[in-house]
C-alpha cells in the first residue's frame, strides 16, 4: 500500500544515490591496514622506548650512613637503628664470634619486628614465633620462609657504616 507523499524504498536506485560500494570497501580495507600498521608501529616504538629506559635506569641506591662506633657495641649485643629510610627498622648485631652483621628488623612473614635474643642465640619474631639465624638471617623455625634482608656494612675509622641493603 502506497502512502501519499512517500517514495517507496525499492524504487530508490543508484540513480538517486550514485555510491560506489566496491571502491568504499577497498578504501575501508586500505584504511584498516594503514591503521593496523601505524598502531603496531606506535606500540613497538613505545615498547622499545620503555625497554631502553628500563635498561638505563639504575635501581635506587641506599645511602652510606654511620650507625655506631664499633667499640660501643660489645659482643652478644644488638644496636637498633633505622635504615635505609627513617621508617625502616634495622638491627646491628655484634655476634659472639666477633663478627658484625645487620638485618632489616621486618619479619619476612607478616612484617612484625624481629629482635635479637643473644641468650638463646637467635633472632625472634614474637608475632608467630618466627626464628631466624643471627649469623645468616635465614629462617630456622616458625612460619617465615625467607631470610631477613641483609644490610651491608663497612667499618671506617672505628665506625660501622650501613652501605646498602641486599635484595
Ligand atoms: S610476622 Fe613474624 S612470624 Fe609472623
Amino acid at each position: 500500500m502506497r502512502m501519499p507523499g512517500r517514495i517507496p524504498v525499492e524504487s530508490l536506485g543508484t540513480a538517486h544515490f550514485p555510491y560506489h560500494w566496491d571502491a568504499d570497501a577497498l578504501v575501508a580495507r586500505r584504511q584498516l591496514l594503514q591503521f593496523a600498521v601505524y598502531t603496531s608501529g606506535a606500540l613497538f616504538s613505545v615498547t622499545a622506548l620503555l625497554a631502553v629506559l628500563g635498561l638505563t635506569r639504575r635501581p635506587p641506591s641506599s645511602p652510606s650512613r654511620a650507625i655506631v662506633s664499633a667499640k660501643a657495641l660489645a659482643p652478644g649485643h644488638a644496636y637498633y637503628f633505622n635504615y635505609p629510610g627513617p621508617e625502616d627498622q634495622a638491627m646491628l648485631l655484634h655476634l659472639p664470634t666477633g663478627e658484625f652483621v645487620a638485618y632489616s628488623q621486618k619479619c619476612t612473614h607478616l612484617s612484625c619486628a624481629v629482635y635479637y635474643q643473644p641468650e638463646r642465640a637467635r633472632l625472634y619474631c614474637p608475632c608467630h614465633d618466627g626464628v631466624f639465624s643471627p649469623a645468616t638471617g635465614g629462617p630456622i623455625a616458625g612460619p617465615p620462609d625467607r631470610p631477613l634482608p641483609r644490610i651491608n656494612l663497612q667499618v671506617r675509622d672505628g665506625t660501622i657504616y650501613a652501605t646498602g641493603v641486599e635484595a
